[in-house]
C-alpha cells in the first residue's frame, strides 16, 4: 500500500564550524507497508521519522528516491495520492474558540467536500474517534487526548484507506494512550492501513503488525514484529538477491511460514532471513519466488548469526 524506494532527504542548513551545509535526514529507505497493516516506524529523536512521513504525504520533496501510495507516485501526483491518505502531523494547530463539530465543518469546507455529504462525513469522523460526547464542546476545554482524537477525526474526514500518524501518543497519559490504541486498532480492523511513528518502542510493540527501526536516517531492521523482536530466531541464514528492487521481497518472504527474521540490506535488492527447512524446501521457495515475478539473481547460505547481521546493520556498516 505504501512503498518507499531509496527514499532520501538532504536538508540544506547553514554551515557552521566543522559542520557541513547538509543534513542527511533519511538515507535510501526501502520499505513496504502492506494493506491492512499497522506499521510502526520507531527511532530516537532526529532519526528521520517526521521527514519520512512528510515525504509519504507529499508535503516534502525527496532529494532522491520515491514514494508510492496505492500505486500512485506521491511526488508526481500529490493530490491524487493525498485522497488516499489521512495525515496527523506531530504538531498541529487547533482553534480554541471553535466547537468540535465546527472545527470539522471548517475543514470539510476547506477541503472542498461536496456540501451534501459534509454532515455525514462529520458524523463518521466523530463516531470513529469516540468524540460524540464532545461534539458541542469548545476545543479550549478538551484534554490533550481528546485534542489528539480531534486531529485524527480531521485526518479521516475524507475516509482515506491509509492513515499516517506522527507520534500521536506523545504527551498522552497512560489512559488516553490506551484509548487511542483501541481506537486505532478498531479503525485498522475496519480496513484502514496505519503508518505510525513513535520514539518509544513499547508504544508500538503491542499494536503493530510490522515495525521498522530507523536510526540516523537509516533503516536498521524492518519486518513482522515477532521477527524484528527476535533476532535469535532458529534456522539457517539465507541471503536472496534481486537484480533490481522491483519486487516486494521482504514482504513476500515475511508472509511465508518457514521464513522469519527478515532483514533487508542496504537497498531492498537483498535480504537475509532465517529459514526453517532443508535444501529441497529452499529450492521450492526459490521456484515460488521466481514464479511470483521476482527478478532473482542470487541465493546463498550466510554463515554469521542474525545477531551479528543486526549489529552490523545498526552500526551502518552494510549501508
Ligand atoms: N527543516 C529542516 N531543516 C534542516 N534540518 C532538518 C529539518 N527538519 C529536520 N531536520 C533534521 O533532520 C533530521 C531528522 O529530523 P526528523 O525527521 O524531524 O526526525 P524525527 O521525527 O525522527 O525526530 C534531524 O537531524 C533534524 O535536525
Ligand atoms: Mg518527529
Amino acid at each position: 500500500m505504501i512503498h518507499l524506494e531509496n527514499l532520501t532527504k538532504e536538508y540544506d542548513v547553514m554551515p557552521t564550524a566543522g559542520k557541513p551545509g547538509q543534513v542527511l535526514a533519511t538515507d535510501r529507505l526501502n520499505l513496504d507497508v502492506a494493506g491492512g497493516e499497522i506499521f510502526g516506524l520507531v527511532g530516537p529523536n532526529g532519526a528521520g521519522k517526521t521527514t519520512t512521513l512528510k515525504m509519504v504525504c507529499g508535503l516534502l520533496v525527496p532529494t532522491a528516491g520515491r514514494v508510492t501510495v496505492n500505486g500512485i507516485d506521491v511526488e508526481r501526483q500529490p493530490e491524487a495520492a493525498q485522497k488516499h491518505i489521512g495525515y496527523l502531523a506531530d504538531f498541529f494547530a487547533l482553534y480554541d474558540d471553535l466547537k468540535v463539530w465546527e472545527y470539522l465543518d471548517y475543514f470539510a469546507h476547506a477541503y472542498k467536500m461536496e456540501e451534501a455529504a459534509i454532515a455525514a462525513r462529520i458524523d463518521y469522523a466523530i463516531g470513529e474517534m469516540g468524540l460524540e460526547p464532545k461534539r458541542e464542546s469548545y476545543i479550549a476545554g478538551l484534554s490533550r487526548g481528546m485534542k489528539q482524537r480531534l486531529g485524527i477525526a480531521r485526518a479521516i474526514l475524507h475516509d482515506p484507506p491509509v492513515l499516517v500518524l506522527d507520534e500521536p501518543a506523545s504527551g498522552l497519559d497512560p489512559k488516553a494512550r490506551h484509548e487511542l490504541k483501541e481506537l486505532l486498532r478498531a479503525m485498522n480492523r475496519a480496513g484502514k492501513t496505519i503508518f505510525i511513528t513513535s520514539h518509544v518502542l513499547s508504544d508500538l510493540e503491542e499494536m503493530c503488525s510490522s515495525i521498522a527501526i530507523l536510526e540516523k536516517g537509516k533503516l536498521v531492521r524492518a519486518g513482522k514484529i515477532e521477527h524484528v523482536m527476535r533476532p535469535d530466531t532458529p534456522g539457517r541464514r539465507v541471503r536472496i538477491k534481486l537484480a533490481i528492487a522491483s519486487f516486494p521481497l521482504a514482504d513476500w518472504l515475511g508472509a511465508r511460514p518457514e521464513v522469519s527474521a527478515v532483514v533487508p540490506e542496504g537497498n531492498f535488492t537483498s535480504v537475509v532471513f532465517a529459514f526453517l527447512g532443508g535444501d529441497a524446501e529452499l529450492a521450492d521457495l526459490v521456484a515460488k519466488l521466481v514464479a511470483a515475478g521476482a527478478p532473482m539473481c542470487g541465493v546463498e547460505e550466510v554463515s554469521e548469526s542474525l545477531e551479528k547481521i543486526f549489529s552490523r546493520l545498526s552500526t551502518g556498516e552494510i549501508m
